[in-house]
């Protein structure tokens, strides 16, 4: 590959859906789109990106945005957004909706599933909640992510990774030798392709979102514009949950931080101090 033909390739993929990819990444360019090209019937990566440049091929061209997306997952990952979740937001959300009865929760970058599922699970657990219209919209760029999403089955290695063992045994079951998630669960859970570079607008209000762990693929800017447009449709007082390595400090001062809370914002208080933007030589990044 080209020095051009990788200019032009994260030109494409930052413009596509907001994918910073840094110098160093060849080798994970190769290794994903080699086989796209190969099933479009083209020589090597050299034909495949003269493609994308030339033809109006908008499977093509969708196939290598998705091929370049990373789309790791677990039940209950990190657990303590999970924790904040049963201990800070529905607590919260039962005094300033108990009149509603009614929660909306949007995982707008959910992958294969677990994080909707585990919020899905906890929901059903939560005798809190019992009465409560919950609706929980589970979104993400990548189709065949989201459809493996909507079956609700999980390998040996992904139910052992973060589910609670009698989480597994009240709601999966064994088919073969991967686990079914009950379909009441699965029920729980709407399911829309999305790019988070798209017009919010559409997909109404939302009390709770999780945005966890696709940030960080973004250059700054694209994640201040996402951060902004995710406040647009927070309700005032709901809830922003962030992933491990990610922040809105220093991107916008829509959000503020929930005091102890890691990971856990909300929208700004009128006239709360305003988080200064960093000069963009401080970010160092890697997609
Ligand atoms: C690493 S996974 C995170 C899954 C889950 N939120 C978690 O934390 O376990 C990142 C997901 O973001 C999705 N994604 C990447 N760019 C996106 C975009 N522009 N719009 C929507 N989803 C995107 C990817 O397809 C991938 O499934």
């Amino acid at each position: 590959m080209t020095p051009q033909d990788f200019s032009f390739l994260r030109d494409f993929l930052r413009s596509q859906s907001g994918l910073d990819l840094a110098d160093d990444k060849r080798y994970l360019v190769e290794a994903r789109l080699t086989p796209i090209a190969r099933r479009a019937g083209l020589a090597d990566l050299t034909a495949l990106i003269n493609a994308i440049r030339t033809s109006a091929d908008a499977r093509l061209k969708y196939a290598v945005v998705e091929a370049m997306t990373t789309n790791e997952s677990s039940f209950f990952r990190d657990r303590v957004p999970f924790e904040n979740f049963r201990d800070v937001m529905v607590p919260r959300m039962l005094q300033a909706r108990a009149a509603r009865r009614e929660l909306r929760i949007w995982c707008a970058a959910a992958s294969t599933g677990q994080e909707p599922y585990s919020l899905a699970l906890m929901v059903r657990e939560d005798s809190r909640l019992n009465g409560w219209r919950v609706d929980i919209l589970a979104t993400d760029i990548a189709e065949s992510v989201m459809e493996r999403g909507k079956a609700g089955t999980y390998s040996q290695f992904e139910v052992q990774r973060g589910l609670p063992i009698q989480l597994l045994v009240k709601y999966f079951s064994q088919k073969g030798d991967v686990w079914e998630l009950d379909p009441t669960i699965r029920r729980m859970v709407r399911w829309q392709k999305f790019n988070l570079l798209s017009s919010f607008a559409g997909l109404g209000r939302f009390d709770i979102v999780f945005c966890r762990n696709v940030l960080i693929y973004f250059d700054r800017q694209t994640k201040a514009e996402v951060l902004g447009r995710i406040a647009g449709i927070l309700e005032p007082d709901g809830y922003l949950v962030l992933g491990a390595a990610e922040t809105v400090v220093g991107l916008t001062d829509r959000f503020q931080p929930v005091p102890d809370k890691r990971g856990l914002y909300q929208i700004a208080a009128p006239g709360a101090q305003v988080v200064p933007i960093a000069p963009l030589a401080a970010t160092m990044r890697s997609a």
